[in-house]
């Protein structure tokens, strides 16, 4: 199994070209399933979740094609099976984000139902439910989701929770349904803003995408269209907080800066300098001290639930007492355990964490437990004294583009071992 090995102590300086977002792209490639001829996607990072979501589409019978700057065409006329086997949807629970587009263009669709992850149980009954409301016949049988329409017909759905997949999953449904739906509650994440631009570029009807009430106009097809993905903001976030844990300058190049406003007032409130420009974001903590942060995880805008684990890292080695409340998944701090075998003073309180900042952290075996998890890991070790070896990074490569080549281009000694 590969691990990274990290000698801690340098600060970042240089710049990093972001990729695009993971969280957009695998809607993204969803969404092929309702063109008609080629669907060409841009901009897409390679990782191991869109290797996954490839499969899953070939699997059911569509042409892909990844060429040498892995752009992703489909073609969606070979379709020959409506199945997502739990084999694919076990390593990827995104797999789900097939349900909504195969229902609503072909009628039928089986999904393996997903299970409980590492960071919570994640149940998908909000997919359910408004598929239903749209006059969708489900079962819930010998572990797969089975769902049947002749065709979908809208409806007024108010999401119980903010689902970011469910909402995906509903407008994508929607989208080819009879009639006017109207999603409540939907998520605003600019993931399923980035959806909804593409879907109404494929002939699509949408208002109000990046709003809690989301209207869709039933179309009669979609047309396959050339769509970029929009930058990564977790992976710019991240990227970000290297630099500040490490004291050093980094500039994030062919970024979203309007994506990551309440991320960016943290690193403000934590005494760094940002800069930005249109397509890029400078953070500056040279000779400055790296102060504690309060952080509450929340929907879009809200503080994002997927930057926690790297700002409790900060906080770790941050001056003073900062408190961390994961609001979104239950099981979401199972960093800490780790952070704390590198010396963090952290005490846990159900889904609270007090970080009491220190001086120095320290070198250590640790273990990935998720993805950002383990992008919290790689941060203390990039800090840490001494030697980090981080374990099960194969967490880390379903969301990050060759982490440790781009950390490395920033000055960081850093490497990959088997
Ligand atoms: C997406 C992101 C993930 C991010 C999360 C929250 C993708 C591929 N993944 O995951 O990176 O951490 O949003 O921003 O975009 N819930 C229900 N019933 C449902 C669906 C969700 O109770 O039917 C609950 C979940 O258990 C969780 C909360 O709603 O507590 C939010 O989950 P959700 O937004 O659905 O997360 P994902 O879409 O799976």
């Amino acid at each position: 199994m590969e691990k990274l090995v990290i000698e801690g102590g340098i600060p970042l300086e240089g710049e990093v070209v972001i990729s695009g977002a993971k969280n957009a792209v695998l809607p993204l490639l969803a969404a092929t399933l309702l063109a008609d001829g080629n669907m060409t996607i841009r901009n897409v990072p390679r990782l191991r979740d869109v290797n996954t979501t490839v499969k899953l589409l070939q699997g059911m019978g569509v042409t892909v094609g990844v060429d040498d700057d892995n752009n992703i065409t489909t073609n969606t006329e070979t379709i020959n099976s409506y199945v997502a086997p739990y084999d694919l949807v076990k390593t990827m629970r995104a797999s789900i984000l097939v349900l909504g587009p195969t229902l609503a263009r072909y009628g039928e669709v089986e999904v393996s139902l997903p299970g409980g992850c590492a960071i919570g149980s994640r149940p998908v009954n909000i997919h359910l439910s408004g598929l239903e409301a749209m006059g969708a016949d489900i079962t819930v049988h010998e572990g797969f989701i089975r769902a049947k329409a002749e065709r979908l017909q809208g409806a007024r759905i108010v999401m119980d929770k903010v689902t970011v997949t469910g909402t995906e999953n509903l407008l994508m449904a929607a989208v080819l349904a009879e009639g006017t739906t109207i999603l409540e509650n939907a998520a605003c994440e600019p993931e399923v803003t980035d959806l909804a631009n593409c879907l109404n570029k494929m002939g699509a009807s949408i208002i109000g995408a990046g709003t809690p009430t989301i209207v869709i106009q039933g179309v009669d097809r979609l047309q396959g269209v050339d769509y970029t993905v929009l930058p990564d903001r977790i992976e710019t976030g991240t990227f970000l907080a290297a630099a500040a844990i490490t004291g050093g300058r980094v500039r994030a190049l062919k970024a979203a800066p309007d994506t990551l406003d309440a991320v960016l007032q943290k690193f403000r409130d934590a005494g760094a300098k940002i800069e930005i420009g249109e397509d890029w974001i400078e953070l500056d903590m040279r000779g400055r001290t790296l102060k504690s942060v309060d952080i509450t995880t929340d929907p879009y805008p809200g503080f994002p639930t997927d930057m926690q684990a790297q700002l409790m890292a900060m906080n770790c080695c941050a001056q003073g007492i900062g408190v961390v409340v994961e609001t979104i998944f239950e099981n979401r701090m199972m960093h800490v355990a780790e952070l704390i075998r590198m010396g963090a003073n952290i005490r846990l309180e159900g889904n609270t964490a007090i970080v009491a900042g220190m001086p120095t952290i320290y070198g250590a075996p640790v273990m990935a437990t998720d993805l950002r998890a383990s992008a919290s890991l790689i941060m203390a070790g990039l800090v840490a004294q001494g030697k980090t070896i981080v374990d099960r990074i194969y967490h880390t490569d379903r969301g990050y583009e060759k982490i440790e080549v781009r950390l490395q281009k920033l000055g960081a000694q850093i490497k990959r071992i088997s």
